[in-house]
């Protein structure tokens, strides 16, 4: 309650304004407060290292995350936007062959968590495959699928895996969907080359509208502060950003965003 009001109240402020007050935390509250709030698991130091942290420590923290806070930045009206994004559902009023054709009917979900975006999905008729580096967090959201009944045509495979590698083959899928977790990855370059590798239509992506702070009380890595660096670390030669609010929407992601549809074909 206290939280929420307090994040209205800032959004009231110019963004200037915001940002000093968010200096003045960073200098003198910020890491003491993320480690009170969160206890030993939450690695306060992680803008310092990630850089250089091998593989397994990496799957390691990620995997507390999800033994030790649920996490679940992509709500339903995320999802109706997002296979809005996609180009609708597949089949959705599509009358001849060569419409279905060019049409989304496979997609690849990176940095899937919990699942909610993949499950939505599948159950809107697409194709639709997991990674995440995380074990923990595709167990939760192999185990949630399995209770709505998602089997059959509507089965997701999920796969562990780094979004830096992805163990897919060139072209794999119609469409890659990236939400909430580029801001997490390593190496953002590799990334984005990876994405493009193996999307054959379209590119979909969210991620947070932010400047970078070394305390957080998160594990994001990348920072997106306007618009043409998300179109720009793409590089696609058609594409669209939109900007979002999540401010006072049900979510427990209370901020700005940026939409990214690129087109690969
Ligand atoms: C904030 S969650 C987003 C989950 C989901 N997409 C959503 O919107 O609710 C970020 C996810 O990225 C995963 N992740 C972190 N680093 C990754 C990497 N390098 N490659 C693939 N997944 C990664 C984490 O395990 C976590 O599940």
């Amino acid at each position: 309650m206290l939280r929420a009001a307090y994040i209205r109240f800032k959004q009231l402020l110019p963004r200037s304004l915001r940002n000093a007050l968010s200096g003045i935390n960073q200098r003198l509250f910020a890491r003491r407060t993320i480690e009170r709030k969160y206890g030993a698991w939450f690695d306060v130091d992680w803008r310092k290292k990630f850089r250089t942290m091998p593989d397994a420590d990496w799957i390691a923290a990620y995997d507390a995350v999800w033994q030790n806070h649920h996490n679940n930045c992509t709500d339903e009206t995320d999802a109706a936007m997002i296979i809005a994004a996609l180009g609708g559902a597949p089949h959705q009023g599509l009358e001849t062959n060569t419409e279905r054709k060019h049409h989304v009917q496979s997609v690849l979900e990176v940095g899937c968590g919990a699942g909610s975006l993949a499950i939505a999905m599948a159950e809107a008729g697409f194709r639709v495959t997991c990674v995440d580096v995380s074990s923990e967090a595709l167990r939760k959201a192999a185990e949630r699928a399995q209770t709505l009944g998602l089997q059959g045509e509507r089965e997701i495979t999920w796969q562990q895996g780094f979004a830096e590698a992805l163990p897919f083959a060139d072209k794999s899928f119609d469409a890659i969907t990236c939400c909430h977790t580029l801001e997490h990855v390593r190496d953002l370059e590799t990334t984005v080359r990876e994405l493009k590798r193996v999307a054959r239509k379209r590119i979909v992506v969210v991620v947070p509208r932010q400047e970078y702070r070394l305390y957080a009380e998160n594990y994001h890595t990348q920072f997106f502060s306007t618009p043409e660096q998300l179109s720009s670390a793409f590089g696609l030669p058609r594409s669209e950003t939109r900007e979002l609010n999540y401010v006072g929407r049900d979510n427990e992601f209370q901020d700005e965003a940026l939409l990214y549809i690129g087109f690969v074909e």
